[in-house]
């Protein structure tokens, strides 16, 4: 449900009021508040687009890299997406088991690739020819068999921010179309591979399903050509990317995405499993950053227009700044009859671009805000950046909260620097 509104206009969250998680001192500003139940019905909404399809819904953990979510999911019958050794050992340390783990990243070091293919994962993507000849290598001396797939680039602009597009032409990511057919005759000769799958991934929040099917469209092609040289596929992977509705609409819903790849990936190949992996729908909606005003700044010089100063910062929520993200940002209790303003909602951080946008909020300001659909790249991009402590982070689940971290502190920012 992510964020909705008590009869009071209180702030809720899980079932939760906000405003007595902050009075209690429950949670302590800025911090990150999940609603962990909703992000587990997303899943489950997702998985029931697939039909009686063969799948496999792989959440893509760096959205929010969370063990307590991770459990959750795997629980729920979900893979995962990781692209580093930190992600695939938070897997592996949840207890997931490695037939549930895809590995995408175009510069996997060999530690990583090691650690993938020892772990024996459900795939290695690989993402260039160079990196297949790299895991023969790893695969042998480990005296190991890698199971991967090529990682397709489409050559498909996805209609999104130039930052999260990852399937043109000029992407670093994936293998172009026109060079699958060395990539398989690689997978064929070089010794310690097996290919058991095509993946691709075309970039991030999509609020339409044309891209997506445009690409899927053409990994079946690839996928027909390995197939006639005797490749035995377990699955295609179309990769996650499906939006979310920031306030300015999204037309598809994550299930969308999947029942018209599910069509379209039939008769030949109706018998391979359909992957997915979603970051940002799953977890994205069901989030809230929760920050404290600290003070007002009034400049009748320069316009209507005041700031807003609050206690999260760019370092905390780096979207808005990164990818000209907007994220609604509405006070902690809302009073439809209370006069307002615009003002401008801006952090501490020493960089004008530390500015998360113009809002009508109660004038005057209330003590508390909440920022928006802040689930998905928020606490998981953050930094100390400025010598910030972390943001908290609360997991609310079935009516309580299930798990917090610990109330941030620059202490060990400071001890790493002496
Ligand atoms: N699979 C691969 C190979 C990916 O690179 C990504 C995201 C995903 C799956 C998950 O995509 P999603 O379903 O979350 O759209 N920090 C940016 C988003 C970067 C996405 C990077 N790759 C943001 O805050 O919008």
């Amino acid at each position: 449900m992510g964020l909705t509104r008590s009869a009071e206009g209180d702030a809720v969250i899980g079932g939760l009021s906000l405003s007595s998680l902050v009075e209690t001192r429950t949670i302590d500003t800025p911090a990150y508040v999940y609603d962990v139940a909703a992000m587990a019905d997303e899943l489950l909404a997702l998985r029931a687009g697939f039909g009686a399809r063969a799948h496999l819904v792989c959440y893509a953990v760096k959205a929010n890299p969370s063990g307590y979510l991770v459990r959750r999911f795997a629980a729920l019958g979900a893979g995962f997406d990781v692209v580093s050794l930190g992600e695939l050992s938070l897997c592996l340390a949840c207890g997931v088991e490695p037939s549930r783990i895809v590995y995408s990243g175009v510069a996997k070091t060999s530690t990583e690739l090691d650690l993938a293919i020892s772990s024996g994962i459900l795939s290695l993507h690989a993402e260039s020819i160079e990196e297949l000849e790299r895991a023969s290598a790893r695969a042998v001396a480990l005296g190991k068999t890698a199971r991967v797939s090529l990682r397709l680039n489409p050559g498909v602009e996805a209609d999104t921010h130039a930052h999260i597009a990852t399937g043109h032409d000029e992407a670093k990511f994936g293998i172009s179309v026109a060079d699958a057919a060395e990539a398989l005759s690689k997978t064929r000769t070089l010794p310690g591979l097996s290919l058991v799958g095509l993946s691709s991934h075309i970039g991030s929040q999509m609020t339409d399903t044309e891209a997506y099917v445009a690409a899927a469209r053409r990994v079946c092609e690839v996928a027909r050509a390995s197939r006639e040289q005797g490749a035995r596929l377990e699955f295609i992977d179309l990769g996650g990317g499906f939006g979310i509705d920031y306030g300015e609409g999204c037309a598809a819903h994550p299930a969308d995405f999947v029942r018209e790849a599910s069509r379209l990936v039939e008769g030949d190949l109706g018998g391979l499993r359909l992957l997915c992996e979603p970051g940002r729908s799953l977890v994205g909606a069901h989030g809230v950053l929760v920050a404290r005003v600290v003070q007002q700044k009034r400049t009748p010089s320069r316009g209507a227009v005041g700031w807003l100063f609050v206690d999260a910062g760019m370092n905390d929520l780096i979207r808005p700044a990164l990818y000209a993200a907007r994220h609604r940002i509405e006070p902690l209790t809302l009073d439809p009859s209370a006069r307002t303003s615009l003002f401008r909602v801006a952090g501490p951080v020493c960089e004008s671009s530390d500015d998360f946008g113009i809002f009508e909020l109660p004038d005057p300001p209330p003590e508390v805000v909440v920022i928006r659909d802040a689930g998905a790249y928020g606490h998981a991009m953050a930094s100390q950046y400025n010598g910030r402590k972390l943001a908290q982070e609360v997991f609310v689940d079935e009516g309580r909260v299930a798990r917090k971290s610990d109330v941030g502190s620059v202490d060990s920012w400071v001890k790493s620097r002496l």
